[in-house]
């Protein structure tokens, strides 16, 4: 008894005394569904690849590819997402790899389908940074500055060769004005009408993109911050997902993901599409690194940080850990 009787009175400690009360109270539950696995795949390799700023993380070789796939499936995950990684002499201006019938990704996209069929949902990253040797997301006009029509006609004829190759989604991530209604046009003009468009809607120029640049071999001059967002803003985040609805995004994807749960809470606010958040390199890199050094504990890192992000209002996240979290769960 302390000296004010039987206060407190409510005692919201009682509902965490043992882990089953925790268990039946937990408001937010990891699937192995809501994970989809970004994943690279480099071309002219035959072993895989590490990457030194993601351990764990490879550029795959083709077959390394298939199978990372097919263990994807047998987990639980729900998708994966393609990266190409080009030979270096085969980038240039404008990207040409990226809408070669025999460009790596498109190789990748048939091999994965013709793997696991429709039985993981196979993506496609609809983007030019990959194969230009300049490292834009774009084509640039005769100032080097982005086009961002010309760009736009890249990008229609990127996800035409995508959607042939197998890709049961694209995901175009160059943050083009206009990109999300040219590509649903290009689509439906071609009769695949089936193809989803996983918009990349609120992109924001990251510093923790930083690792995907070694993944993907990218040397990028200057940076993209004249068509990724500022940090600083949320409120252009959601004039960005009214124009990409209104242009035909089938679901709406917010990244980085960590420093950015404010926009992904609006934007599952503002919403009835399926929101996806993708958990990007660098918030890979920060927790496999100070894990390494034994400064946190990873496995409970990890699913804190898929946690809080499903808990903000992500229906489906990528990350790198998806099949190894999937196996977990
Ligand atoms: C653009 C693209 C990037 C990422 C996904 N798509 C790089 C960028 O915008 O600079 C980053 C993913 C990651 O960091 O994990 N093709």
């Amino acid at each position: 008894m302390t000296k004010y009787g039987a206060f407190p009175g409510t005692r919201p400690r009682r509902l965490r005394t043992t882990p089953a009360m925790r268990r039946m109270v937990a408001e937010t539950r990891l699937h192995p569904a809501d994970l989809i696995l970004p994943a690279f795949v480099r071309e002219g390799v035959s072993e895989p690849v590490p990457i030194g700023a993601m351990p764990g993380v490879v550029q795959h070789t083709r077959d390394s590819l298939k199978k990372a796939a097919a263990e994807a499936v047998e987990a639980g995950v729900s998708g994966i997402m393609l990266f190409g990684v080009p030979e270096e002499g085969k980038k240039d201006g404008r990207g040409s790899a990226g809408t070669d019938p025999d460009g790596i990704l498109q190789v990748a996209l048939r091999d994965v389908r013709a793997e696991v069929g429709d039985d993981l949902l196979v993506m496609s990253d609809l983007c030019l940074d990959e194969y230009t040797d300049h490292g834009h997301c774009g084509v640039l006009d005769a100032e080097g500055r982005i086009d961002n029509d010309a760009t736009l006609e890249r990008y229609a004829e990127m996800a035409q060769v995508q959607a042939e190759a197998g890709a049961h989604v694209v995901g175009p991530s160059g943050m083009m004005d206009g990109q999300i209604g040219v590509i649903r046009e290009a689509l439906d003009r071609i009769g695949r009408q089936d193809v989803a468009i996983l918009a990349y809607t609120a992109k924001y120029a990251s510093a923790f993109y930083g690792p995907f640049r070694e993944a993907v071999g990218s040397s990028l001059r200057g940076d993209r911050k004249t068509y990724q967002q500022d940090p600083a803003n949320l409120r252009e985040s959601l004039r960005e997902l009214a124009l990409d609805l209104e242009e035909g995004a089938d679901m709406v994807m917010v990244k980085p993901a960590g420093p950015y749960l404010d926009v992904l809470a609006r934007v599952a606010d503002a919403v009835d599409v399926p929101v996806v958040a993708y958990q990007i390199s660098g918030e890979y890199a920060m927790v496999e690194a100070a894990a390494e050094k034994g400064w946190i504990d990873r496995d409970r890192a990890i699913l804190e940080t898929l946690t809080g992000i499903k808990r903000a209002g992500a229906r489906t996240i990528l990350t790198y850990w998806a099949t190894e979290v999937a196996r977990k769960l």
